[in-house]
């Protein structure tokens, strides 16, 4: 028989039984796994949907409805991404022992199993990793953070699936029957699903405005910012302190229409107002909800002669960056609730909500609600 380094000793005491506790074994770790898989495909779906919103295939068209579709599936992804902590922390530590065995590889499927286990390991922890920087907006990571965290979900998802075939009939046999080794595995799991649930309590205000205040663990809250909005991006880091506030500022709409229309501020609202209550959803998990004034786009649409089945692109005065220009279907832009707006909470936009006129419109990712906007090109 090979003798383990020492090192293993010290870390778990001999193999095979000799680790102190009896909660490494496979019922409590088939448990985690269970909920693990769920988690990871719950994130999967949601973050699914957040790509192809922003980056929709031509085929796809996003419904402009039910008007908070987003708020809640990018909230169920990040709240239940860091409710995912702790129970991989805890499977982690209930498999320890196994991924410590020796001699490392057995043979040439021990070695591909071990790899695909190594894999699964390494995706999951990058992508807690990774999400939680990136909503602490900490981007210590030299790469850009949704390509990377986009390609990882589909490898951790591949040898989430494979681990799941491969440990199936181990799961079944262990969940199913009865155990009657008298562990009590349940206080382990219930203090593992306490910890999960403390998580959700102190984030989920940050989208769940009732529990705002509960929200001490969550980056952004509800009713802080500007007319009691929270800001991502503000004027000064979007290098339009000068031009959004120009009094010759004006918005032009053009492309396919039978008549390009130009408009000051004044005559913008000299045009009928609209007043809607709808959230800004922000791709990091956040969500408040506004009272936003100003005129329909599909009525600008309709003034322009645009066709009924128009695509639109909103342009920014900002000079550069992903999120200066964004796409509107038709679905968006005939739907009554979509307004580029004047005013929030009765005044007129600050500077760093999207001041002199902003793209607001339901069931829509924040960042595609292009602020301090002057073209609306219809194609
Ligand atoms: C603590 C856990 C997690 C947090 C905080 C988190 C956070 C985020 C954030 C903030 C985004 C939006 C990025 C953007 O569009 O700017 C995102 C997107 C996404 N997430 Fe996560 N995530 C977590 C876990 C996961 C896991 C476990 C998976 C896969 C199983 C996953 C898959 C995705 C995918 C596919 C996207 C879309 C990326 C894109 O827009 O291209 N995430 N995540």
């Amino acid at each position: 028989m090979v003798r383990q380094p020492a090192v293993l000793d010290r870390l778990g005491g001999r193999l095979g039984n000799g680790f102190s506790s009896r909660l490494h074994d496979e019922r409590t770790a088939s448990w985690l796994g269970i909920w693990l898989g769920v988690s990871f495909g719950v994130a999967f779906v949601t973050g699914l949907i957040s790509h192809f919103m922003q980056q929709p295939p031509d085929w796809l068209r996003w419904p402009s409805r039910p008007v908070n579709l987003y708020r809640v599936t990018q909230g169920l992804h990040v709240i239940g991404g860091l409710a995912t902590i702790p129970l991989l922390l805890a499977k982690l530590w209930t498999v320890y022992p196994e991924l410590l065995q020796w001699p490392p590889l057995r043979s040439a499927g021990h070695a591909v199993e071990r790899g695909l286990v190594f894999l699964l390991v390494a995706a999951a922890l990058f992508q807690l990793v990774t999400g939680v920087l990136n909503i602490a907006y900490w981007y210590a990571f030299p790469f850009f953070f949704t390509v990377a965290h986009y390609w990882t979900a589909y490898i951790l998802i591949g040898a989430l699936i494979i681990h799941g075939v491969n440990e199936w009939a181990k799961v079944r046999r262990t969940v199913m029957k009865r155990p009657e080794d008298g562990v009590d595995r349940r206080a382990f799991l219930f203090t593992v699903a306490a910890a999960s649930g403390a998580v959700v309590l102190t984030t989920v205000g940050e989208t769940f405005s009732p529990l705002a205040r509960l929200a001490v663990l969550a980056p952004r809250r509800p009713g802080i910012g500007p007319a009691g909005l929270p800001v991502n991006k503000s004027a000064l880091a979007a290098g339009v302190t000068t031009t959004a506030r120009k009094p010759d500022w004006t918005l032009t709409v053009t492309g396919r229409v039978e008549r390009e229309l130009t408009f000051s501020l004044a005559e913008l609202r000299a045009l009928p107002q609209h007043t809607e209550r709808l959230p800004i959803a922000c791709v990091e998990g956040w969500s408040a909800s506004g009272d936003w004034s100003g005129v329909r786009l599909r009525e600008l649409l309709r003034m322009a002669g645009a066709a009924a089945d128009a695509r639109v692109r909103v342009e920014s005065l900002e000079r550069g960056g992903p999120y200066r220009t964004s796409w509107l279907d038709p679905p968006h832009c005939r739907d009554p609730l979509t307004l580029l707006a004047l005013d929030l909470n009765g005044a007129p936009l600050d500077l760093d909500h999207g001041h002199p006129c902003r793209l607001i419109a339901p069931n829509r990712p924040g960042v595609l609600q292009t602020k301090w906007l002057h073209t609306v090109v219809v194609t």
